[in-house]
């Protein structure tokens, strides 16, 4: 994208309301020094008092935005994430709108895929699909470790992004093994999962295998981002909640507490959602999150007793609920913030990642009513 067009688009209704520091000696320095400990989002992750709710979306970088839309229209999903300019653009998109507590890094989980050569793309209004699905032991070569000089573009944007977000934290995130061997082996997008499955419940060798250098290249990716500066992690392994909490725990855990284990020693908090996991919940947070992310269908007071002592929650409202009338949308908002303060940690998000129809002002206003209703006396 040429200058111009960045100012065009920095010109657009609706991203004036809160400037951020453009890169500059000054940010720089704030950046090199992590966010400020006092970053509500940091302070809610690490279960510590909050002066407000503090909140993010899932997906609030991307197509509900006319800005994203507008800059994606000359520009390759793959151009976009592999920019580093393009991809501060868009991670700052809804920061500028939103006012939210924290920035999420503007990628996709097949990123790191695709930067060791597997053929994986993401396919406008269908999502990751793969030239040669993996489902034999001579499959898995393709499926090299991953090391920093594969993704130079992340660290660059990382970096440049922690300098100009100052103390606002930045997400760092990654595909969950379960989520990303669903897209190799079923080769795109599935409902039942069933290639899938019938490889992980027919050859657990094959699937260890393959479970564990998907762990491999997600513990070296989201090691680059912290590296980088990125203040979270969030792993998500949205479709993990297609498995029984038996079978979650036997083919799945055991990777995923591989990587909260390999990030503990950078220090960052670690996310960890799923969709449709309410009988995960438990195992989820065992595997080793800070963070335990809900989906919609379970109340957070109820999430609370299904989730180990020691963890912090984030949810949970329906992402179709923005299509309703405002006074619904308050009611449930005001709902999720009672019931996230029975948890020793809360950070309001939806329950799935924003819905592309979604009104941009609706999630302005949700996040200032967050922030107000929320608010703990002085
Ligand atoms: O704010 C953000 O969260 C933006 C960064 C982000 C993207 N993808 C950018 C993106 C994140 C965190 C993701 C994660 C992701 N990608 C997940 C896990 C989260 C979830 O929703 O459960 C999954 C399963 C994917 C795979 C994927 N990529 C899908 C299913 C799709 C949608 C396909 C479609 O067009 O309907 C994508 C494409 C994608 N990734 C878009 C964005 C902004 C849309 C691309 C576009 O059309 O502009």
């Amino acid at each position: 994208m040429s200058p111009g067009h960045l100012l065009a688009a920095a010109a657009s209704p609706g991203r004036g309301r809160r400037r951020l520091p453009a890169i500059s000696g000054y940010g720089i320095i704030l950046g090199v020094t992590s966010p400020a400990d006092t970053s509500p989002f940091l302070l809610a992750c690490r279960r510590q008092e909050v002066p407000y709710t503090p909140v993010w979306y899932m997906r609030q970088a991307g197509r509900s935005l006319p800005e994203y839309r507008e800059l994606r229209l000359a520009t390759s999903m793959r151009d976009a994430w592999s920019t580093p300019d393009l991809v501060a653009e868009i991670t700052l998109q809804p920061v500028r709108r939103y006012d939210v507590d924290a920035a999420i890094f503007f990628s996709d989980i097949v990123v790191p895929l695709r930067a060791i050569g597997v053929g994986i793309d993401i396919k406008p209004g269908v999502g990751p699909v793969v030239d040669q699905p993996i489902r034999s032991a001579a499959d898995l070569a393709v499926l090299r470790p991953l090391s920093p000089d594969d993704v130079p573009y992340i660290t660059e944007a990382v970096t440049s992004l922690t300098a100009e977000l100052g103390p606002k934290p930045l997400i760092g995130f990654a595909g969950g093994p379960f989520t990303l061997a669903s897209y190799l082996v079923d080769g795109g997008p599935s409902k039942n999962f069933e290639i899938t499955k019938s490889l992980m419940y027919g050859n657990p060798e094959l699937w260890s295998d393959l479970m564990t250098r998907l762990t491999d290249i997600t513990i070296a990716f989201l090691k680059v981002q912290a590296d980088a500066g990125a203040s979270a992690i969030q792993l998500f392994d949205s479709w993990a909640g297609a498995l029984s909490p038996e079978d979650y725990r036997a083919s799945v855990l055991p990777h995923t507490r591989r990587i909260f284990d390999a990030l503990q020693a950078s220090g960052v908090p670690r996310i960890h959602f799923g969709v449709n996991t309410g009988e995960l919940l438990g195992a989820m947070g065992e595997a080793g999150a800070d963070v335990v992310g809900v989906d919609w269908r379970v109340p957070l007071d109820e999430a609370v007793s299904r989730v180990e002592p020691g963890k912090a929650l984030q949810g949970n409202l329906d992402p179709a609920i923005l299509m309703a009338p405002w006074h619904v949308i308050e009611e449930r908002a005001r709902r999720v913030i009672d019931q996230g303060r029975t948890a020793e940690g809360h950070i309001f998000n939806l329950g799935h990642g924003v819905l592309p129809q979604t009104d941009p002002d609706v999630l302005a206003r949700l996040t200032e009513l967050v922030h107000t209703a929320s608010a703990r006396p002085a």
